[in-house]
């Protein structure tokens, strides 16, 4: 497993975003930061909805983001969950979504504080993925 300590950049970066999560339904704030392979990192807040089932989480935001900027290297995503006293991972749709852009490999990063993070990789979170060896086009 990777150094939960090489990343506590990146999980900052997650835990400031979270500052910014429209979350006036559940109080639980979630911060996202995706670094890519140029170096840069762009964030990602949960926001939700009076209709709740349209909220957004953190990291599909960030990753929505990210696309909409042009940009698809992803090295690694650090989820930031303040609200919690407990390392929370990504939910299962974010997984699916995770697998979608990032390799099987990469280190995905969470924790509620940056004393408490776990490290594992997308294959860890979302084994027997499927529909991994439809083409891109
Ligand atoms: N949430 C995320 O942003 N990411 C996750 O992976 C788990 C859940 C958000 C959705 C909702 O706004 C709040 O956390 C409580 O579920």
């Amino acid at each position: 497993m990777e150094n939960a300590s090489n990343y506590t950049d990146l999980f900052l970066q997650a835990l400031d975003a979270a500052g910014a999560a429209y979350a006036p339904y559940s109080h639980f704030r979630v911060g996202a930061a995706l670094l890519l392979n140029d170096g840069s990192v762009i964030t990602g807040v949960n926001v939700e909805n009076r209709s709740y089932g349209l909220t957004n989480c953190a990291e599909r935001t960030a990753f929505f983001r990210a696309v909409t900027m042009r940009k698809k290297d992803f090295t690694a995503l650090a989820l930031a969950t303040p609200d919690a006293d407990y390392p929370v991972g990504p939910c299962g749709a974010c997984r699916q979504v995770i697998s979608e852009f990032m390799d099987k490999n990469a280190p995905v990063i969470f924790g509620s504080s940056q004393d408490n993070l776990v490290v594992k990789t997308v294959e860890e979170l979302y084994p027997f993925d499927s529909l991994h060896e439809l083409q891109k086009k």
